[in-house]
């Protein structure tokens, strides 16, 4: 999901499936473990490692030697879902060479078709949803005394907050917090409200205890994620006194604040930002903080007011750009991401134009971007026609991906010249005598290797670039 290029198909975004690593002490039993989806699912998926490890078994690489087999899985669009679909298959395979195999499916495609996986169609001996992982022992041992077992119960309260995640597949670097779970936002297009369930804020103490561990551990990068951090709201008396009036809550931009205190060396960033809920106070937050990165991923979906009320997004395309003219005034340094989706119902070439000239207003130096997918149960699947032809959907994509990557390029050229403070994360996958990083803006850039070791800041001065990485001199 952090690639370093300024374009992505959906496909490529939500293909990333990853394997996760671990040891295996002798006698424990193994798990599998493939995450799809947003990092939000990665983030789950090391808290079902540590709830698993807790239980015995070890994560293993290798799935052939795999005792349990889990794929934690997404529904945000339909090709999404086909993957696992396809996945399910190949490991249904190898389960015939040894019965004892076990195989579940985790996460929203488990939410959103609970025990129809199950029943219909005879994939999987385990369902267990986003908010039952603390279960996933004991339905284990269900299927393992040969039943199926299902756990799709949503919570209002789960934030799975003193669980210490295990983390996979890390470099050591770079690491995920949770701040909050679900989404009460029901944009029209959208699965996750069903999938994940209501929204709820993560207690702010157990996020900034994990943040100082991560710190200990040599980590020099959080992201905080939810999937609308600007409406993270803690309230402090919550557990205390019920008859306390002036309750004491913490927003998003306090969280930042708190955060950002851990250590200097220690960078912040966050996904993903709701242009409704966007405040300034954020915005100065970050700015007041040098650790907090200046990078700000908004997504738009739609340049077109009226497409954007039927996505119930909450705005025009005016506040949208009052957004963007408050994170340049604030922030003048700070860069910019969105994501955007073609041809949703109704859509007119008209109103597509309007992304497009919005796209070319704001310049954003990254895009996610997708062609409509009408998912089941949600508002527009009810309420308007999936109408835009797959030929016009695709054409309008195209047309998109072109102007994000030249404006992608037109932003790293502006680079070219100019020195950033990059935290470096490992070695360059083209070479090995080159180091890859990130400048505080999420743009990577690369630079030869010399006595530099991960985990450390460097100033870097640009020197050339593609349209998606920077190339630069290590100046100190
Ligand atoms: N909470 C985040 C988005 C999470 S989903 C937010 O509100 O911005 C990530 C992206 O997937 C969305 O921003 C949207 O662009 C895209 N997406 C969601 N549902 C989709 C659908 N039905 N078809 C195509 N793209 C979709
Ligand atoms: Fe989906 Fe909208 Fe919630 Fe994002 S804010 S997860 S797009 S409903
Ligand atoms: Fe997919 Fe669920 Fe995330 S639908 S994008 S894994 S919240």
């Amino acid at each position: 999901m952090k690639s370093g290029s300024h374009t992505m198909l959906a496909e490529e975004r939500q293909g990333e499936a990853t394997l996760i690593a671990g040891s295996n002490p002798s006698g424990a039993r193994k798990l599998y473990l493939e995450s799809y989806g947003c990092q939000m699912n990665f983030s789950d998926s090391e808290i079902v490692a540590s709830i698993m490890q807790k239980n015995g078994f070890q994560t293993t690489r290798n799935s052939e030697e795999a005792d349990l087999i889990l794929l934690n899985t997404c529904s945000i669009r339909d090709n999404a879902e086909q993957r696992v679909r396809n996945r399910l298959m190949q490991f249904n395979h190898q389960k015939k060479k040894n019965s004892d195999l076990m195989i579940g499916v985790l996460g929203c495609m488990a939410e959103r078709l609970k025990a129809k996986l199950l029943d219909e169609e005879k994939l999987v001996d385990l369902v267990v949803g986003p908010d039952a992982y603390r279960e996933l022992p004991s339905l284990v041992e269900e299927v393992t005394d040969g039943r199926k077992a299902v756990n799709v119960l949503l919570s209002r309260e789960e934030t799975y907050a003193e669980i210490n995640p295990v983390r996979l597949d890390s470099n050591g670097v770079t690491a995920f917090i949770s701040i909050m779970r679900g989404c009460d936002n029901m944009c029209s297009f959208c699965v996750v409200p069903f999938t994940r369930g209501r929204e709820r804020s993560r207690d702010p103490e157990s996020i900034v205890h994990e943040a100082k561990y991560l710190f200990q551990e040599g980590y020099r990068e959080v992201t905080l994620l939810g999937q609308n951090v600007d409406s993270y709201r803690w309230n402090i008396s919550k557990k205390g006194d019920i008859l306390n009036e002036k309750k004491e809550t913490v927003n998003f931009a306090q969280l930042l604040e708190k955060v950002a205190l851990v250590h200097p060396d220690l960078r912040i960033r966050f996904s993903t930002s709701h242009p409704k809920d966007m405040t300034d106070e954020v915005l100065y937050t970050m700015a007041k903080y040098e650790n907090i990165c200046e990078y700000i991923h908004l997504p738009v979906q739609s340049g077109n007011t009226d497409v954007l009320k039927k996505m119930n997004r909450g705005y025009t395309r005016e506040w949208y750009l009052n957004r963007i003219q408050a994170i340049r005034r604030i922030m003048p340094n700070a860069a910019v991401s969105t994501d955007i989706i073609t041809g949703f119902c109704g859509e007119t070439d008209e109103q597509h134009d309007e992304t497009v000239s919005l796209m070319k207003e704001v310049e954003y130096e990254f895009a996610y971007m997708f062609k409509y997918s009408e998912r089941p149960k949600t508002l527009a699947e009810r309420k308007y026609e999936d109408d835009v032809p797959e030929e016009v959907k695709q054409k309008r994509l195209e047309e998109i991906i072109k102007i994000q990557t030249k404006s992608g390029l037109k932003r790293n050229k502006a680079s070219i010249g100019k020195t950033f403070k990059v935290l470096v994360e490992g070695v360059s996958k083209r070479s090995d005598q080159k180091l890859f990083g990130r400048n505080s803006q999420n743009a990577v850039v690369v630079f030869d290797r010399g006595n530099i070791q991960p985990k450390t800041y460097v100033d870097v001065k640009v020197v050339d670039c593609t349209s998606a990485t920077l190339h630069g001199e290590v100046v100190k």
